[in-house]
């Protein structure tokens, strides 16, 4: 659509920057780019923790505990601000099954207050979003997700992304709003809610627990680390053509039992120590991504390509950070345990 923005944005918002990308991407942000102040809004749901932010300088960053529905807020946030990465959501797609409203009011209702918000104060937008509003893909299917992969969620979760997407092209198009979507695969690394499969699976070990692989563990996923996630969205805010979609991926294609067995392999356990139990209703069998868009026409490169060391450092980061999850334990996995799983 339009062509190349102007200069690097130096006032960001950060929505749901309290979470387990949006903490990742606001520490690489304070890292990489030096003259770029953050205000982080979260809401600090039970996925949100302040700790996540500890150690950044008061100059570099403000943290407003805050709901991205809450229009007066928003209004305050945005007459101050040169753009906004969106990575405020509901996220957790077992949770969506078992209670989908708070994911239409946070993930539709909240996208659209932002738009909204940006519309008035002509803020740069950037949307996070998920490649599993592409549906799924057949295990033996060569193809992989591209920006004109037709939308087909599955689940509540990846049905209120994809809304979500729809009203960022609408108010682009409509309103000239200056946005931006990306698409990434699935994400790991430090600071991830132990909820999701790695961190859960690894958090088992540490508490002497056998792991959990859903149905038959041949479901595929394409793995991408936060820190490389972080790269691309900033290259795209910085550099991306306003009104475009880009996939993001770093070709990290692995079946869930792949991926079991290499945390089982780098904790010193034997690779069938672990327990099957129930598949996920609706499960997506593999989502795999092809970034080419990405790379050629910003130059975007993951750095992280090597799986089984991205995998030690996040092991030994809920090694050494037994104190950010442990007291979520019990809970997380009694819930699992309720859904069979
Ligand atoms: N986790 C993945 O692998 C993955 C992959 C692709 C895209 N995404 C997208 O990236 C984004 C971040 O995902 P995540 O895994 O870091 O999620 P997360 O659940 O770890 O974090 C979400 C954050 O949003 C905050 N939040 C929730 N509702 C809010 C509200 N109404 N107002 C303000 N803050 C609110 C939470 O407190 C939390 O800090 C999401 O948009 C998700 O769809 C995630």
């Amino acid at each position: 659509m339009q062509g190349i923005q102007g200069k690097a944005p130096r006032r960001i918002i950060v929505t749901g920057g309290a979470g387990f990308i949006g903490s990742n991407f606001v520490h690489w942000v304070i890292e990489h780019q030096p003259d770029v102040r953050v205000t982080v809004l979260d809401k600090l749901t039970y996925a949100g923790n302040r700790e996540n932010l500890s150690g950044i300088p008061r100059d570099r960053m403000a943290f407003v505990q805050g709901d991205i529905c809450d229009a007066d807020l928003l209004e305050e946030l945005f007459s101050q601000a040169d753009a906004v990465v969106h990575f405020a959501a509901e996220s957790h797609n077992d949770n969506s099954i078992a209670d989908p409203e708070p994911f239409i009011r946070t993930n539709v209702e909240g996208t659209y207050r932002l738009l909204e918000a940006a519309r008035k104060h002509d803020v740069r937008f950037h949307h996070i979003s998920t490649d599993e509003v592409y549906g799924d893909l057949a295990l033996d299917d060569p193809a992989r997700f591209t920006e004109e992969t037709p939308y087909r969620p599955s689940s509540p979760y990846s049905s209120t992304k994809a809304a979500s997407d729809m009203l960022v092209r609408a108010w682009h198009r409509t309103y000239g709003v200056r946005a931006t979507i990306s698409n990434c695969s699935n994400n790991y690394g430090p600071r991830q809610h132990i909820e999701k499969f790695i961190p859960r699976q690894i958090t088992n070990i540490l508490c002497g627990i056998r792991p959990k692989l859903y149905g038959d563990g041949l479901n595929v996923r394409d793995w991408i680390h936060a820190e490389d996630h972080s790269s691309a969205v900033w290259a795209i805010l910085s550099r991306g053509r306003l009104g475009e979609t880009y996939l993001i991926g770093a070709d990290g294609e692995r079946s869930n039992g792949e991926v079991l067995r290499a945390i089982l392999e780098g904790m010193g356990k034997a690779p069938d120590d672990f327990d099957w139990v129930r598949d996920r209703p609706g499960h997506d069998r593999r989502y795999a991504i092809d970034s080419t868009k990405l790379r050629r026409e910003l130059g975007w490169r993951p750095c992280h390509t090597d799986f089984a060391e991205g995998l030690a450092s996040t092991i030994a980061w809920y090694r050494e950070n037994g104190a950010w999850w442990m007291a979520a334990k019990e809970a997380v996995e009694a819930k699992y345990a309720r859904q069979g799983q």
